[in-house]
């Protein structure tokens, strides 16, 4: 459930929302429409937290997890396609990262143990196990071979940067996903395996 209660946003003069009040219920795929500049994109970053309004709130659901196909084609060029995707899930791949750490270090300590068993307890109730083959099912629908997995994402094309950044929003089963314009450089087929598997 996220809802947006009195949005008012303008810049400068240009009034975009005034007391905007919108319920967006679990279970239902919404669609945003209006003309070029009318504030889609806006509204998403509202709901997002990416832009603050003027006035008003926006509310989320206790414990609901928000994912954003990100616009920034360029925010992850440092990363591997394999790491961008799983970073769709904060917290899984903060685990994920210090789980590595902790048992790459050559004295392991006591204490180590203690924090690896927290790690690992938390990294399997987030379905940690199955990040490869989660993120493997989202890179092949999307049609990202195999060998691109492990290289930088600023060695990707823009059409493949796209396909990647889409599943890094689709990673991790979030309960709430902001998609904007989320079919621009897909070619047919793909758009069929998104809509397929957003309606799973
Ligand atoms: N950071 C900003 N500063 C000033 N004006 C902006 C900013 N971002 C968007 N706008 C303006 O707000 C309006 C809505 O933009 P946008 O949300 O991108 O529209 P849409 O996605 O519906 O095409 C447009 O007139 C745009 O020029
Ligand atoms: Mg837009």
């Amino acid at each position: 459930m996220i809802s947006a209660n009195n949005i008012s946003l303008a810049y400068g003069k240009r009034v975009i929302f005034k007391d905007v009040n919108i319920k967006f219920v679990p279970g239902n795929c919404y669609g945003l429409i209006g003309a070029n500049g009318a504030g889609k994109s806006t509204f998403l970053k509202i709901l997002a937290g990416d832009v603050e309004a003027d006035a008003g709130t926006v509310s989320v659901g206790p414990r609901e997890r928000i994912a954003v196909l990100k616009q920034d084609h360029y925010a992850f060029d440092e990363h591997t396609v394999f790491n961008t995707v799983i970073m769709g899930h904060a917290r899984l791949y903060e685990v994920m990262i210090a789980r590595e750490a902790i048992y790459a270090k050559a004295d392991f300590s006591e204490e180590d143990g203690v924090r690896s068993a927290e790690l690992e307890a938390e990294f399997a109730e987030m379905n940690g196990y199955e990040v490869e083959s989660e993120a493997a099912v989202l890179l092949n629908g999307l049609g990202i071979p195999e060998e691109l997995r492990q290289k930088q994402m600023k060695e990707l094309d823009g059409g493949d940067k796209v396909r990647v950044l889409l599943a890094q929003a689709l990673f991790g089963n979030p309960d709430i996903l902001l998609l904007d314009e989320p079919t621009n450089h897909l070619d047919l087929k793909t758009i069929a395996w998104l809509e397929d598997f957003l309606f799973r």
